[in-house]
């Protein structure tokens, strides 16, 4: 089972329908926040998420890239995200917030950058229904996808194999058809890719192709 989540930081942000109904073979679409703090970038918020969650029935797969996650989180998950990832790094109480977004209906999802090891949270994950392992430094799309976090990802599947349950793993940042392979068999099952997907003559038909490669 692997699940394709194109990110619209890639899209036409003047033109987001058209972008969400590029892709109707996708699992979610991840909706990238940016709040010029945590990452030196600015996206959107909750006015432009709620404008995005009445335009598709689509599973929408929130990476909050903020400082105080505590604050904002929960407000994403009552706006009708079905997932909502905050960053360890950021979060005050990370137990406390999952608790919070679990009890608002939505899946409960915690981010590490390239640079922050797993270990240290390994208590946390039968609290967590996914953990995103950052493949690039957070902030902008279209980077290398960093080779350098592969093992992290290998021992967190190991982990999380460890805990049972279904706990998504998913990766985000230089997710293409040239990654994808790696990270599937490093035991990713959630692929996030933006530029690959939004910068190809056919979005749905890479999709289809990013698929076909992380199952093979
Ligand atoms: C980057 C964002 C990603 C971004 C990935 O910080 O979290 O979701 O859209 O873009 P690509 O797939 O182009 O690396
Ligand atoms: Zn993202």
């Amino acid at each position: 089972m692997v699940r394709l989540m194109p990110s619209l930081l890639s899209a036409d942000f003047a033109n987001l329908q058209a972008a969400i109904e590029s892709v109707p073979s996708a699992d979610a679409l991840h909706v990238d926040v940016m709040d010029n703090h945590f990452v030196p970038n600015l996206t959107l918020g909750l006015p432009v998420f709620e404008s995005i969650r009445a335009a598709t029935p689509v599973m929408l797969d929130v990476h909050l890239m903020i400082e105080d996650p505590d604050r904002w989180a929960p407000a994403y998950a009552e706006a009708g995200a079905e997932s909502v990832t905050f960053h360890v790094e950021a979060a005050a109480a990370p137990v406390r917030l999952a608790r919070e977004l679990r009890g608002r209906g939505a899946r409960a999802s915690m981010a590490l950058k390239p640079a922050t090891p797993i270990e240290p949270y390994a208590d946390l994950l039968p609290e967590l229904d996914m953990v995103l392992i950052m493949t690039v430094e957070p902030g902008f799309g279209g980077q290398k996808f960093l080779d350098l976090c592969l093992p992290k990802i290998e021992r967190t599947r190991a982990l999380l194999d460890k805990v049972g349950g279904d706990v998504w793993l998913q990766v985000d940042g230089g997710v293409s058809a040239e990654t994808v392979e790696r990270c599937a068999a490093a035991g990713v099952d959630s692929f996030v890719a933006g530029s690959s997907v939004f910068g190809a003559d056919d979005p749905d038909a890479m999709v289809a192709e990013l698929r076909r490669l992380a199952l093979a």
